[in-house]
C-alpha cells in the first residue's frame, strides 16, 4: 500500500488539527497515512525515503515557519524524496507565510512533485476547514496512486 507522511510543527494545536484531517482525507483514497511533529520527524530523516509522499506544515509567528520546521527543510534536501508527491499547509491568523515558504522548498530544492498550492487556515474547524484539509489529503493521494 502507497504511503505518505504528514509533519507539522505547531505550538497551539491548530496545525496539528489540520495535519490529522489532512490524514483523514488520504486514508479515505485508501493511502496509508502517518502523522508525526517535526521533532520526531527529524529523527527519521534516513527512513523518509520509504513514503510515496510528505505533506509539511508549519503555523505561522512573527511572520516565519517555526524554527524547528525551518531546521528540518534543510535537512530534506539529501532524503530522497525527489521526484515524489509532496504539499504544505498551516494554521494562521492574518498573513501565514509559513504554508507558502514550506511550498517553495519543497518544489524548488527537495524538487517535490507539488499539489497545486498551499494550504492555509485560519482555523481547523471553521469556515469549511475541515472539508478544506480532507480535500487537500485526497489531493495529493490522488498524485501518489496517479504515479502507480
Ligand atoms: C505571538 C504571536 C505571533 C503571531 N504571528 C503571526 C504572524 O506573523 N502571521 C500570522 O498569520 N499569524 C500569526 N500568529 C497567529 C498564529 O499563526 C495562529 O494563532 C495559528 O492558529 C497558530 O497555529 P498553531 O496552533 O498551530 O500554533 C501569531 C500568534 C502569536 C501568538
Amino acid at each position: 500500500m502507497a504511503k505518505i507522511i504528514v509533519i507539522y510543527a505547531t505550538r497551539t494545536q491548530q496545525t496539528r488539527k489540520i495535519a490529522e484531517l489532512i490524514a483523514e482525507g488520504i486514508r479515505l483514497e485508501n493511502v496509508e497515512a502517518t502523522v508525526v511533529d517535526v521533532n520526531e520527524a527529524t529523527k527519521m530523516t534516513a527512513r523518509l525515503s520509504e513514503f510515496d509522499g510528505a505533506v509539511l506544515g508549519s503555523a505561522t509567528y512573527h511572520g516565519e515557519m517555526l524554527q524547528p520546521m525551518k531546521t528540518f527543510l534543510f535537512a530534506l534536501e539529501k532524503a530522497g524524496l525527489e521526484g515524489k508527491a509532496g504539499g504544505s499547509f498551516g494554521a494562521f491568523g492574518w498573513s501565514g507565510e509559513a504554508p507558502g515558504r514550506i511550498y517553495n522548498t519543497l518544489k524548488h530544492v527537495v524538487r517535490m512533485d507539488m499539489v497545486n498550492g498551499p494550504l492555509m487556515l485560519k482555523s481547523a474547524s471553521l469556515g469549511g476547514g475541515i472539508k478544506m484539509a480532507q480535500d487537500y489529503g485526497r489531493e495529493i493521494a490522488k498524485k501518489v496512486a496517479a504515479k502507480g
